[in-house]
């Protein structure tokens, strides 16, 4: 069944004046991220289930609402902000998963900033850092057969095959890192790496986590790919801020099981350090303690793009 733009856009006609409608910017927050909004001003929100073709976000730590408003310096501009957003693994299409950056692009919108939270692969990238991505690895053989571009073309007017060797917009990125420098951030605030994405829900095992940064990526999440890879089919110029919010791949040796059964049988004591395991609440705490590092960013590009 076609995908009800025309619905979806006339509740937000209905909802929105059309001075903040016509947003120039999209912001995605990802986990524990959403207070981004907070710098929102003549805010109007309009949850999710009164969006026609939005899905139900589920997941603990997102809200389920855009919301409208402006933000920046003087009178601001309009930008929109989708708080919480639609994920495979919560069973959603890719087709829904993509399904608000398509309307923000119906909108308008030209730049489009998409923050998450991701597990660092890179022993030089420690938790707390935000990461400028510059490329990602979704290769179908790591996430199934996932691409939110399969099927037929989005339109006549769009590309079959989208290029993605420039998905990262080097000025956008070039602005994140003279917004820190602006701001007196520490150089280690923030770095630049590559996103891997992969399904989920499952975080990584150790093995995999050591294939992912053998391959190049230097952080791994859930999210963003399709986004992004639908924002460039929409022909939007994309900045994707990644918060590291816990290690993946620890530098830890442990002894094999069977040195510690011949320790064992030869009566001497073994000690087996606990094995790490991430949890989706040490994420949120992540989130949470480095929001508003990520708010003060995100508002600083914010102005940069109103200035071009
Ligand atoms: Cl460790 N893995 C994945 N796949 N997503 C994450 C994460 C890890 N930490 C935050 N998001």
């Amino acid at each position: 069944e076609p995908l009800p733009f025309d619905a979806t856009i006339k509740a937000l006609k209905n909802a929105v004046h059309p001075s903040l409608l016509d947003a120039q910017v999209g912001i995605v927050c990802g986990s524990g991220l959403s207070t981004l909004a907070d710098s929102l001003r003549d805010v109007v929100l309009v949850p999710y289930d009164e969006l026609p073709g939005f899905g139900n976000s589920t997941v603990a730590g997102h809200k389920s609402a855009l919301a409208f408003g402006r933000l920046g310096d003087g009178d601001g501009i309009s930008v929109v902000v989708m708080l919480g957003r639609f994920h495979p693994y919560e069973g959603h299409p890719l087709a829904t998963v993509v399904y608000p950056i398509r309307v923000m692009a119906k909108l308008g919108v030209k730049h489009i900033i998409i923050t998450n939270a991701a597990g660092s692969l890179n022993p030089e990238i420690p938790v707390g850092t935000i990461v400028v991505i510059r490329d990602h690895i979704a290769l179908p053989n790591l996430t199934g057969p996932l691409n939110p571009l399969l099927g037929p073309r989005t339109s006549p007017n769009h590309a079959r095959f989208v290029p993605l060797s420039d998905a990262y917009s080097i000025p956008l990125r070039r602005m994140a890192f003279m917004s820190a420098d602006k701001m007196g951030w520490n150089r280690s605030w923030l770095a630049e790496g590559t996103y891997a994405w992969v399904s989920g829900p499952t975080y990584e095992t150790p093995a995999e986590g050591r294939f992912l940064r053998a391959a190049g990526a230097d952080v791994v999440g859930m999210s963003t790919v399709p986004e992004v890879v639908a924002a460039r089919d929409e022909g939007m110029e994309v900045l994707v801020l990644s918060l590291a919010t816990n290690a993946v791949v620890i530098p830890q040796t442990y002894r094999s099981i069977r040195e510690e059964v011949d320790m064992l049988t030869s009566g001497q004591q073994v000690e087996r350090p606990p094995t790490p395991t991430v949890s989706h609440e040490e994420v949120l705490h992540i989130g949470k303690e480095k929001a508003e590092l990520m708010r003060l960013l995100v508002e600083d590009i914010v102005n940069s793009i109103s200035q071009l």
